[in-house]
């Protein structure tokens, strides 16, 4: 096992998913969002994860983890990104919830659904003001009496995505809100009309959902029938605007362990392109962690790291392999020490947000560059893992 690991702590997973479940109550399904390998912590462990704590919907951004997750669980699964041409096919022979975007793309999958003799549950994405996929309001009623009328396809739910509400200003999001709110209205309208008249319905109760983690914090009237908590899962609040309404903890530590210790005279250089000279006799630690593993470069000069409780600088340019770690005249520090990238040691902590705030970017994306070849552990599983 190399010595540079994510460790991901599934019962702080599960706690965040139930902290939210008793936010939203009883009548709100969640949906569990485990897409880009559920922001790095591991698609299938913390999918089941997740659902042992009560979610009853997963939701992915791409067939293909739909797929791979399909093999562990029967629970629904909605991609979120439209199908392709090229993988309508998964979406029949897996049993994934299809988002619906566009009526050709509805057209096509109830002509191969048709020919498998099997219907597809599908969902449609309505653009309240994401600026990004979907139906315009103005067209989403229309769509849905359509293809509700599609043989094959079994239309399970109407969704939409919120572009704001991480945002202390909640003018756009409440806008957001109510366009959707007006969609729901309607539709919910031709579903009664259509049970007035007896017309045998072929499709489930319509779920309708748009609450993202900032809506499940701060906009209570946005829960409708389903909640999709991402980051806030993940335990980090999506953003410093939010309240912190529902109290959540983050589930991964990056860890690893020195090397080697030496100790430089003053003068000399330290990494590529010489970018750090010691100042006066200085020990400098080696950590087996580089931007080959998602801990990127951008962050060279702007990062520091725990060791037994301590906050020491990174020093000199991050390589693919490695990073150098200044522990100035500190002789207490020595090889095979834990050293922690993001997490807690003693009572220090670096957090996801520390690293996204040095490099302008969101945790989201922190915790997500930390790539396949850092082996994950998992802390706190009740179920043994098979994979
Ligand atoms: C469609 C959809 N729903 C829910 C989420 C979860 O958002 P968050 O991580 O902010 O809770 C995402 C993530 O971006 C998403 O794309």
């Amino acid at each position: 096992m190399r010595t540079s690991r994510a460790e991901i702590d599934l019962a702080a997973i599960q706690q965040n998913i139930r902290k939210v479940a008793a936010k939203v109550g009883p009548a709100v399904r969640v949906l569990g969002v485990v897409k880009a390998n559920a922001y790095g912590h591991g698609l299938v462990q913390v999918a089941r994860a997740v659902t042992e704590a009560g979610a009853t919907y997963l939701g992915v951004a791409i067939a293909e983890e739909g797929v791979a997750l399909r093999q562990h669980t029967n629970i629904p699964i909605l991609v979120f990104s439209p199908p392709t041409e090229e993988n309508l096919e998964d979406y029949v022979r897996f049993d994934l919830d299809a988002t619906i975007t566009s009526m050709e793309t509805a057209y096509a999958l109830d002509a191969i659904a048709g020919s498998a003799g099997k219907r597809v549950r599908v969902q449609i994405k309505v653009d309240t003001g994401m600026g990004r996929l979907g139906f315009f309001p103005k067209n989403a009623v229309e769509a849905f009496r359509t293809i509700s009328n599609l043989e094959s396809l079994s239309l399970v739910g109407v969704y939409s995505h919120l572009a704001t509400s991480d945002e202390v200003n909640k003018e756009f999001a409440k806008r957001q809100l109510i366009s959707f709110k007006n969609v729901v209205t309607a539709i919910t309208d031709v579903l009664a009309s259509s049970a007035r008249s007896n017309l045998p319905s072929k499709s489930p109760k319509t779920i309708f959902h748009i609450a993202n983690s900032g809506a499940i914090l701060d906009l209570p009237g946005s829960f409708f029938d389903m909640v999709r908590p991402g980051i806030m899962a993940y335990g980090y609040y999506p953003s410093f605007e939010t309240t912190q309404s529902v109290d959540i903890r983050p589930a991964l530590t990056l860890r690893s362990s020195l090397v080697q210790v030496k100790t430089f005279q003053p003068g000399m250089s330290i990494s590529y392109g010489r970018k750090y000279f010691t100042r006066k006799s200085e020990r400098v630690g080696v950590v087996p962690i580089g931007y080959g593993d998602g801990f990127t470069r951008l962050l060279t000069g702007k990062a520091s790291v725990l060791i037994n409780g301590k906050k020491y600088p990174i020093v000199g340019t991050i390589t693919m392999d490695h990073i150098m770690v200044g522990l100035g005249d500190d002789y207490e520090v020595q090889k095979g020490d834990e050293v922690v990238l993001i997490g807690k040691c003693g009572d220090a902590e670096i957090s996801a947000w520390d690293l996204a705030s040095e490099l302008g970017t969101i945790p989201y994306e922190i915790l997500c560059m930390i790539n396949n070849r850092v082996p994950r552990i998992y802390l706190n599983s009740n179920t043994p893992l098979t994979d």
